[in-house]
Order: C-alpha cells, then structure tokens, then sequence
C-alpha cells in the first residue's frame, strides 16, 4: 500500500481520492486542509506542521495557496509531490522548478490519463493528416466559469505549429477559414462534466477523436497512479506524458 499524505482532504476532489485510493493499492495516511471538517477516516490537520504520520508521497488537491508550506514540508521530508491543483502564478511555478530540484514533483492540471490519451492521439493525427483543418470543440456544464477550458488549449498545443493561429469562436468573422487556423469553440450548457473534440476536416472525409469524462472521478484515478509513478522518481518535474510512456514500457 502506497502511504499518502492528502492535501485538500475535504475537499470535493480530495474526497474523491479517499474513496478511491484502497482500489488503487493506496492508503491516505493522513490529510490536510485549512478547513479540516473531523469526518474522514484518517486524521486531518489543519497544517504541516501538525502532521505526524509517516507517508511516501503528497497528493494535493487544495489551492495554489497551499504551494509554500507544502513544499517545504516535503523538502523537509524528502518527500515526492502530485501537485493537482490549478491556478498556480509565474512565481509559484518558479518554486516549484526550484523544489524539483530537490524531491520529485508531478504536476498537471489535467490528471485524466484518458484526456491524455486523446491528446497523443489527436498529435499523430495532425502529423498523419497534413493539411487537414482543425477544429477543438470543448463542452462544459452552465457552472463553469473560464472558457476555452485549459484542456481545450491543451489540445491545441498538441496539434498546434508554430504558424498556426487560434481562432476563438468565428462571430463577426467575415473572410473564409484560412488554411494555417484552428479553431476553438466552447459549449455551455446543462450538467456536462466535460467533453473535447478534436475534429480533423480533410476532403471527403473527417475524422474526429473525443474524449468525454463522466465524472470527476478520473480525476482522482489518474493522481492516484501519478502518486505510485512519482514514488519511484528522482527528483525532477515530471507530467502525464511521462506518466503515458512510463506506462507504454510496461
Ligand atoms: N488536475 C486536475 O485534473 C484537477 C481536477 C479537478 C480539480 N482540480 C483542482 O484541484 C483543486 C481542488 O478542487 P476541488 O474541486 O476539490 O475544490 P474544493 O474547493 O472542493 O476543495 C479544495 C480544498 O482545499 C482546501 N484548502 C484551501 N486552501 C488550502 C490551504 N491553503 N491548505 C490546505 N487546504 C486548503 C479547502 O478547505 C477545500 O477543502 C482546484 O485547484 C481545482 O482546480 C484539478
């Protein structure tokens, strides 16, 4: 069983990974959350420094907020980091450039392995179908509040040259698609957790590669496995790439 010490621990991701981590050969040692709510089965503190319990790696799933305390507890342990969060600023990814020197740190901000999959897949499409048009379609719930999500802007990075030119919706476009365009078009509307597209029009024929996620829970899974990838790592900052080919060696 991989010991874990879980950041964010009340939280609905965090939450998700506690009921998730027996089938995933993990146990959660112990949490920590600044709101600590006493009804998880391990016990959770509202800081670092509180925590006594013994664990091989972090997962965390609170707020950019969290970043300093929890990385130098973990330099202070030689611990190995899966930072889930999202929302980190140009400083706070300095520092943890700067703590990878030291532990190994694993960060994405998209922890699906099967939105990683479509990723790579969508990748050797574009290099397969040279001068096919692309187009990313992205569909999210009425909640959300960002649009593109980041994963549709992932995605457009993976298929993306350096002469390509994102085209963000084509209202009050009034010239034809020009052939070195993506476009990159956000659907808002019900409960949709979360679903990309990434369409590949070439002549007489199209070929689309979709992923669409469920529920968050895909989430939890893929940082789960991240946290037995990144225990066996130097240090060094570390993805869901190196994750995929860590995975393709068997
Ligand atoms: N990488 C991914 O695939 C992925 C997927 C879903 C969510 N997220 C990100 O994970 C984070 C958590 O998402 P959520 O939906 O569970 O949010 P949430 O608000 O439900 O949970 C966050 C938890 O972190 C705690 N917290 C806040 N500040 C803290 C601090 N300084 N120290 C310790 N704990 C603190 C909160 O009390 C809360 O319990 C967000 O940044 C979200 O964007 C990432």
């Amino acid at each position: 069983m991989l010991k874990i010490l879980l950041s964010g621990a009340c939280g609905r991701m965090g939450r998700q990974v506690a009921a998730l981590a027996e089938d995933a050969q993990a146990e959660i040692v112990a949490g920590v959350d600044v709101h600590a709510d006493g009804d998880q089965k391990f016990p959770v503190y509202p800081s670092f420094s509180l925590v006594r319990e013994e664990a091989r790696v972090i997962v965390d799933f609170s707020r950019p907020e969290a970043l300093p305390a929890l990385l130098a507890y973990a330099k202070a342990h030689g611990l190995p980091v899966v930072l889930a969060a999202t929302g980190y600023n140009e400083d706070d990814l300095a520092s943890i450039r700067e703590a990878a020197k030291e532990i190994a740190v694993f960060r994405s901000a998209n922890m699906s392995l099967g939105v990683h999959v479509l990723r790579m897949l969508a990748r050797q499409a574009a290099q397969l179908l040279p001068g096919y048009d692309i187009e990313i379609i992205e569909k999210h719930h009425n909640q959300k509040i960002d649009a593109p999500s980041g994963t549709a802007l992932m995605l457009y990075d993976a298929v993306s040259t350096p002469q390509t030119v994102p085209i963000f919706g084509r209202s009050g476009r009034t010239q034809k698609r020009e052939k070195n365009e993506i476009g990159i078009h956000a659907i808002r509307g019900g409960t949709v957790p979360g679903e990309h597209e990434v369409g590949f029009y070439g002549p007489s024929e199209v070929v689309t590669i979709t992923h669409s996620a469920q529920d968050r829970s895909i989430f939890a899974r893929g940082a789960l496995s991240a946290a037995h990838f990144i225990a066996a790592q130097a240090p060094g900052t570390y993805d869901m790439e190196d994750l995929a080919q860590d995975m393709l060696k068997g």
